[in-house]
């Protein structure tokens, strides 16, 4: 799992895919990235910068309609109208069946926490809930919380390859798994989990399965129906939208799901789902961002006319398919430079694996501390984050202090090989100094 980026990469080349996505024309619709003084944006997994498309929606929200939703007058009614368009776009995005699977809240880990309260009611034999060494810990803690109403916990551990491998899910499964908890991408080291082979394992024993979709969503296409997963959640602000979270589930699970809500609120999706007032300009923002993802599939892709859901879908479709091409060269780029600079990198580092990861490098500069790289890269305006990622039992597997950790730098669509080269000249130039 820990190799010496040295050699990796055998002098591969890279594709021809960065010269054909357009990058250029897409970093110029986010404004904070034209910034001065000018500043490299590493550190996209702890949230995305948002296009002015999604600034546009969240300012038009607050001034032509910053009112409470429900009401007969105007302005409510284009609140309900919005968040409408909203679940409507989202579901698009991930693929729902309905949008009322869809409910809108403040970010990933409190609907992870609403879920799994809700399942710890109603655990009875089926008492066993499978989590993953690999996972953020707000999709680990969260259900290990439940040991306390006779939950037991059995663990899917990563493999020395980096990633969790489905053969080692299966033994864990039995008549008494109720839910299998796992990511779809690992925030920390930037692995994709094959989570329909995990979901086809975990129905066969009749067993839920709950995916943190977060690290991947501005990463690859979210399709809860071929990932054949229960539910599925999701943070707004990692894929190019102010700071919400939403969360999908199948409809007659969250039918069924015992949830708080005043006792007025019908016992339906989403407003069982949904107690309380949440952020509809951020909202609206979301739904941009669905919007813009829409856009750049139309730029990349075929469909140019996106009037249709299934059009915009398949736009969606397109987009992605060009970002996991382009991304790909980012990753390749950066394993060359962190090789070139005698980087220790975490997770995936074979190059003949890269569709199994996203532009998320974990790693450590021999000899030097993770926070004096973060620091010494913060002086010469890069923003990249060290410690565990919310990961600790991952540093931990990975033979890593849970306090220092090491350092991540995450990419997203808008880098460009130009930032990761001035990042190699700059982790060099750190090694030479410390
Ligand atoms: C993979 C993953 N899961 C869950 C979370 C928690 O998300 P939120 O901040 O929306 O609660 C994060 C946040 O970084 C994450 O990266």
């Amino acid at each position: 799992m820990q190799a010496e980026s040295q050699g990796i990469l055998n002098g591969e080349s890279l594709s021809g895919t960065q010269s054909t996505f357009p990058v250029d024309e897409l970093r110029s619709e986010f404004p904070a990235l034209h910034r001065n003084p000018e500043f490299v944006f590493f550190d996209n997994a702890a949230g995305a910068q948002i296009p002015q498309s999604v600034l546009d929606a969240v300012n038009r929200h607050l001034l032509e309609c910053n009112v409470q939703r429900g009401g007969l007058y105007a302005k409510s009614r284009e609140v309900d109208a919005t968040i409408t368009r909203a679940r409507q776009s989202v579901a698009i995005l991930v693929n729902a069946r309905d949008p009322n699977e869809i409910a809108f809240g403040m970010n990933a880990t409190s609907f992870i926490r609403l879920v799994s309260l809700a399942i710890g009611q109603t655990l009875g034999a089926r008492n066993e809930i499978v989590v993953t060494d690999m996972d953020h810990e707000a999709n680990v803690a969260t259900w290990l919380a439940l040991e306390r109403s006779g939950a037991q916990i059995r663990w899917w551990k990563m493999r020395d390859d980096g990633n969790l491998q489905v053969d080692d899910l299966a033994p864990l499964l039995s008549a008494k798994t109720r839910l299998v908890a796992c990511t779809l991408t690992s925030n920390a080291i930037g692995s994709i989990v094959d989570v329909a082979s995990a979901a086809k394992a975990a129905h066969a024993a009749g067993a839920e399965v709950f995916l943190d979709s977060v690290h991947y969503g501005p990463h690859g296409l979210i399709d809860v129906q071929a990932f054949d997963c229960d539910y599925l959640v999701c943070s707004g602000y990692k894929i190019f939208s102010p700071h919400m979270g939403f969360l999908w589930g199948r409809r007659e699970l969250l039918c069924q799901l015992p949830t708080f809500r005043e006792d007025f609120i019908p016992d339906e999706p989403p407003g069982k789902i949904e107690a309380g007032t949440f952020i509809y300009e951020n909202v609206a923002g979301m739904e941009a961002a669905v919007r813009y993802l829409e856009t750049l599939g139309t730029q990349t892709g075929s469909i140019k006319d996106v009037a249709t859901p299934e059009n915009r879908r398949e736009s969606t479709r397109h987009a992605f398919d060009a970002i996991r091409l382009y991304e790909e060269t980012l990753s390749l780029e950066m394993f060359r430079v962190l090789a070139d600079c005698g980087a220790v990198v975490y997770g995936i580092t074979d190059w003949s694996r890269i569709r199994e990861r996203v532009p998320t490098l974990l790693f450590n500069l021999p000899g030097i501390s993770p926070a004096r790289v973060t620091e010494e890269l913060a002086r010469r305006n890069f923003g990249v984050r060290d410690g565990h990622m919310y990961s600790p039992r991952l540093m931990r597997r990975l033979g890593l202090a849970q306090e220092t950790g090491a350092v991540r730098a995450s990419l997203v669509h808008y880098n460009t090989l130009a930032e990761v080269r001035g990042f190699g000249d700059a982790l060099a130039e750190i090694k030479r100094s410390c």
